[in-house]
């Protein structure tokens, strides 16, 4: 079913715990749980996955061997956008995880799922967080998109205007779809990191309607079942013209 990010318990009460990589400490099934992830995942997003996202992969130097080292995934990112991937132990709330975005930080999960949860894991590990949200970090329309997300949502205040910008987030961020070449792919990272939620996503069961804004943020979902309803970009240009537009509404 879905997986799901650091925004999901926006009001989890433990203080924020940002912490260290310690990339030497992966042990050999966590590299292998990152290849088998990434070879199954790979095999399927050549065809359904946004060029957005594999232009991503390829700049940020994702590997199928290795467990990625964000201090090198940093240093290209640095070069491309100014976006960081910053390790964190877990839930950030909702106020920190916004102002992190607006300072181009992404708290990012360094843990590796077990080899006995490969496919649903009810917690983001480090597959959904550097495999399926950090390659859109290096496109620059995406990375200007997102900053501007946080920096609007770290100023939301009420509940009403939170649960409108976690539905824009859920829409576009996690679960999004956008059409290229004539055709619907994948970019959200609940989809590009799980194979379930994707073929769902792309299949009979799910409405995909064109993305606009006043649908998006009036659409409530579902964190535990597969998405019923998505909603599908014309192009990247269309998520900072939404930003825009929210902003202009006051
Ligand atoms: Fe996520």
């Amino acid at each position: 079913m879905s997986s799901h990010c650091a925004h999901d318990a926006p009001f989890a009460p433990a203080a924020p715990t940002f912490i260290a990589q310690e990339w030497g400490a992966y042990t050999p099934e966590d590299h292998l749980v990152w290849s088998t992830l990434y070879e199954r995942r790979m095999a399927t997003l050549g065809e359904t996955g946004s060029r957005v996202f594999l232009e991503g992969a390829d700049t940020i130097g994702l590997g199928r061997e290795l467990v990625p080292d964000l201090r090198d995934v940093n240093a290209r990112l640095a070069r491309r956008t100014g976006w960081n991937a910053i390790p964190v132990s877990g839930f950030l709330p909702a106020p920190e995880f916004f102002a992190c975005l607006a300072q181009r930080r992404f708290p990012t999960t360094v843990t590796v799922r077990p080899m006995a949860q490969l496919d649903y894991l009810p917690e983001p590990d480090i597959f959904h967080d550097v495999f399926g949200h950090v390659p859109l970090h290096a496109d620059p329309v995406f990375a200007d998109f997102l900053q501007r997300f946080g920096q609007l949502a770290a100023r939301a205040q009420t509940e009403e205007d939170v649960t409108r910008m976690a539905r824009l987030f859920w829409f576009t961020v996690e679960f999004g779809l956008v059409r290229e070449d004539g055709r619907t792919k994948v970019y959200g990272s609940g989809l590009i990191s799980s194979a379930g939620d994707a073929a769902n996503a792309l299949g009979p069961k799910c409405e995909r309607r064109p993305f606009e804004l006043s649908a998006v943020l009036d659409q409530p979902f579902r964190i535990d079942q597969f998405q019923d309803v998505l909603f599908e970009l014309r192009d990247f240009g269309q998520l900072f013209s939404a930003v825009d537009e929210y902003a202009a509404r006051g």
